[in-house]
């Protein structure tokens, strides 16, 4: 690899002009460059989400519904565009249909408690798959344990893709809901969710998407999927923390008591009896993560102005590049090899632990993410107690790939 060779890709994408947009990565991390490889646990933010944020909170910021006064009119137009802006991106029927969270993790939380308290009995199953998060295992967890739902789990290939053979042999018309994630945040996976939801509903079971990876990669169109649910978490797509998004399908929403209680998710409430909204409001009790939803437009707003289609043509050539390189070193394993792979790649050295590997890497100001990657089950069918993830966002060069590389290097050469 040259150092220097600068990435060309025909379709425009300039990389080092976007390294532009986000400030972060002009820091030093102990006198060396920031190399940000750690996007999958949480990505690096624009200026302009930066400094929309920033705007609201300097000039009009006031809570939302409630006020009559102009502060609180500004940021409710805004955080009810925002709804709109996630409806288009998501290319949801209505914005009737996305319910802002705290996360991906309570977007799941939601659907687990509200949809399956009511519709779930014991002896009901719920397919997830050998990839998930913990997100989307210990929710539905909590439904074995309090109804005695069964949980069935889709099994992996050696190469870490889904067995879709042994899916379909598992479902029957007890199974009724399917909950899968769409990119594995362990090994980078992609699933074909479009199959899965399909077989799903030829059973007449519900479907849920963990999105929160491969929104950041993919387009994605909720009505093309066809899914119930679809969830994603703001902080990973160059947004802020502490907002989240559940899509679902109005009618099911509806369908749904609500899972919290307070705030204006009521229709009437009087000390004997309580009415309340219809969805999203029903869904979002107390006041709501106003700045960071109006960050979360924003962060839509700067994606949009590519195109997923080249964001993933310079994060596979990244990937690729890494991948290739790393498989010529001595000693270092790159776990699984998925037939459709994104943005990042999980690895190991011989004889050294992860937590060292990452803690080395630092002193060279390289950010990676060490451990089991909040996906326990899916590293114990890989045989592994811990891996090193290095993973890629819109922002990286090929000097962060030729820094991770050198780093490999260092850190075999000092633990040799
Ligand atoms: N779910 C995030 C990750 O994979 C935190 O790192």
């Amino acid at each position: 690899m040259m150092a220097n060779e600068k990435i060309t890709i025909d379709n425009g994408f300039d990389v080092e002009r976007i390294r532009a947009d986000f400030p972060i990565l002009s820091k030093k991390i102990r006198g060396k460059d920031l190399v940000w490889l750690d996007s999958a646990s949480s990505a690096q933010k624009p200026l302009s989400v930066i400094e929309d944020m920033d705007k609201v909170y300097r000039e009009f910021y006031a809570n939302v519904h409630r006020g009559v006064y102009k502060f609180s009119q500004e940021t409710t137009i805004l955080v009810e565009s925002s709804r709109a802006t996630v409806a288009k991106f998501l290319n949801s029927n209505s914005d009737k249909e996305i319910i802002f969270t705290r996360n991906a993790t309570e977007a799941i939380n939601l659907v687990a408690s509200s949809w399956g308290n009511k519709f779930l009995k014991s002896g009901d199953e719920v397919i997830i798959s050998s990839l998930e998060h913990h997100a989307n295992i210990v929710p539905w967890h909590f439904l074995r344990e309090n109804l005695g739902i069964e949980i069935k789990v889709i099994p992996l290939l050696e190469n870490g893709d889904l067995d879709m053979d042994a899916y379909k042999s598992m479902l029957s018309d007890k199974v009724k809901m399917v909950a899968c994630t769409q990119m594995s945040n362990a090994i980078g996976t992609i699933v074909d969710v479009k199959e899965i939801i399909s077989l799903a509903k030829e059973h007449g079971a519900k479907t849920l998407i963990d999105g929160s990876q491969a929104v950041v990669h993919l387009d994605v169109d909720v009505s093309d999927l066809d899914c119930d649910f679809y969830v994603f978490t703001g902080h990973k797509l160059y947004g802020p923390s502490g907002v989240g998004v559940l899509y679902g399908k109005f009618d099911i929403l509806n369908s749904m008591p609500p899972y919290q209680g307070g705030g204006e998710m009521i229709e009437t409430v009087a000390f004997d009896k309580i009415t309340y909204k219809e969805a999203p409001y029903r869904f979002e009790a107390g006041t709501p993560a106003i700045v960071e939803i109006i960050g979360l437009k924003s962060a839509i707003e700067y994606m949009n102005g590519f195109c997923k289609k080249d964001i993933r043509e310079h994060e596979d050539y990244l990937l690729n590049l890494a991948i290739t390189e790393m498989a010529k070193i001595d000693g270092v394993n790159i776990i699984a090899n998925p037939s459709n792979r994104a943005g990042l790649v999980s690895f190991t050295i011989d004889n050294i632990h992860p937590h060292d590997i990452a803690t080395i890497f630092d002193q060279m100001g390289i950010a990676v993410r060490a451990g089991q990657h909040c996906a326990e089950p899916l590293l114990n069918l890989l045989g592994v107690k811990a891996t090193v993830r290095a993973s890629f966002g819109i922002y990286n060069n090929k000097q962060d790939v030729d820094a991770l590389i050198t780093a490999i290097h260092k850190t075999i050469k000092i633990f040799g």
